[in-house]
C-alpha cells in the first residue's frame, strides 16, 4: 500500500531531510586524509542529535553505525570502521534521519581531496541521472519513468545501473511501496500521485552492475572492483512538480 502524504507531513519530512543534508555537508567538508570512516560516523550522530534529530540507520535490521560510508569499489551500506581515507578515494555518504516521526534520506559521493577524471565523471554522471528521474517525477507518469530516464542517463555516458538494490517511497517507515528501480521501460508501474514522496537513489558503476555482499553481511561492493557512486533525493510530488526535500534546489 502507497500512504499519501499531506502537505503539511511533507513539511515535517522537508525537516527531517534538512538534517541530513546538513549532515552529508558537514561530513563531506570535514574528510581528509588519515581520517577514520569511525570519526566520520560519530561526527554525523551527534550533529544529527543536537539538531533534534536520530539517526535512522542505527539498528535498522540490525545495521551498526549511523551511517553507511562505501569508498570507491563498495557500492552502498559499508560500515564506519578503523578505515582511513587517503586522497583520491571517493565516498558515498548515505545517512537518514527521523525526525518527529518521519524519516529523511538523502546520500552523495564525494572525493577525497581530487578524483581523477574517471571518477569525477561517474560522480557527475551519476548526480545528473539522479536528476534526469525526479524530472520524471510528475504526476500522471508512472515509478518506471523515472527509473527509464536514469538508466539512459547512465548508460548512455557508457556506466552500468545496479540492479540489486532500488529506491523506495519512505514516510513514517524508512522504506515503503512502491520501489523505486533505477531501470526499466517506461510506462510500467503504479502511477504518480499528488503526496507521494520518493527516496530516488541511483547507484552507478564504472564497470558491471554486478555486486557482492561482504562477509560482514552488510558492505556491498561491486564484482570487478571498479568503483560506484550514490546520489539520493528524498522527492515529494506536488501539483506543481516535483519538490526535492531539505535542500533549496538540487
Ligand atoms: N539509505 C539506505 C536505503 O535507502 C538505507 C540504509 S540500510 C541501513 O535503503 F540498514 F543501513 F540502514
Ligand atoms: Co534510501
Amino acid at each position: 500500500m502507497i500512504h499519501l502524504k499531506t502537505p503539511e507531513e511533507v513539511d515535517i519530512m522537508d525537516r527531517a531531510n534538512r538534517v541530513v543534508h546538513s549532515v552529508l555537508r558537514h561530513v563531506s567538508s570535514e574528510m581528509a586524509p588519515g581520517m577514520t570512516l569511525k570519526e566520520l560516523d560519530t561526527m554525523a550522530e551527534s550533529m544529527t542529535k543536537a539538531m533534534g534529530g536520530k539517526p535512522a540507520f542505527k539498528g535498522y535490521h540490525g545495521y551498526p553505525a549511523s551511517i553507511c560510508i562505501s569508498v570507491n569499489d563498495e557500492v552502498v551500506h559499508g560500515i564506519p570502521g578503523g578505515r582511513t581515507l587517503k586522497a583520491g578515494d571517493i565516498v558515498s555518504l548515505d545517512f537518514g534521519v527521523i525526525l518527529s516521526g518521519y524519516y529523511g534520506d538523502a546520500a552523495c559521493t564525494v572525493p577525497v581531496g581530487s578524483a581523477d577524471e574517471a571518477a569525477s565523471t561517474l560522480m557527475e554522471v551519476t548526480r545528473q541521472s539522479l536528476l534526469k528521474g525526479i524530472e520524471q517525477a510528475r504526476i500522471g507518469n508512472r515509478v518506471s519513468d523515472v527509473s527509464h530516464a536514469v538508466q539512459v542517463w547512465a548508460e548512455g555516458h557508457g556506466f552500468s545501473v545496479v540492479r540489486d538494490y532500488v529506491g523506495h517511497g519512505i514516510g513514517r517507515a524508512l522504506h515503503e511501496e512502491p520501489q523505486v528501480p533505477n531501470f526499466g521501460a517506461p510506462g510500467l508501474g503504479p502511477k504518480l500521485q499528488e503526496g507521494m514522496v520518493l527516496a530516488i537513489e541511483p547507484m552507478i558503476n564504472e564497470g558491471g552492475p554486478e555486486v557482492t555482499v561482504d562477509p560482514d553481511g552488510w558492505t556491498v561492493r561491486t564484482r570487478d572492483h571498479k568503483r560506484s557512486a550514490h546520489f539520493e533525493y528524498s522527492v515529494a510530488l506536488t501539483a506543481s512538480g516535483p519538490r526535492v526535500l531539505g535542500v533549496d534546489g538540487p
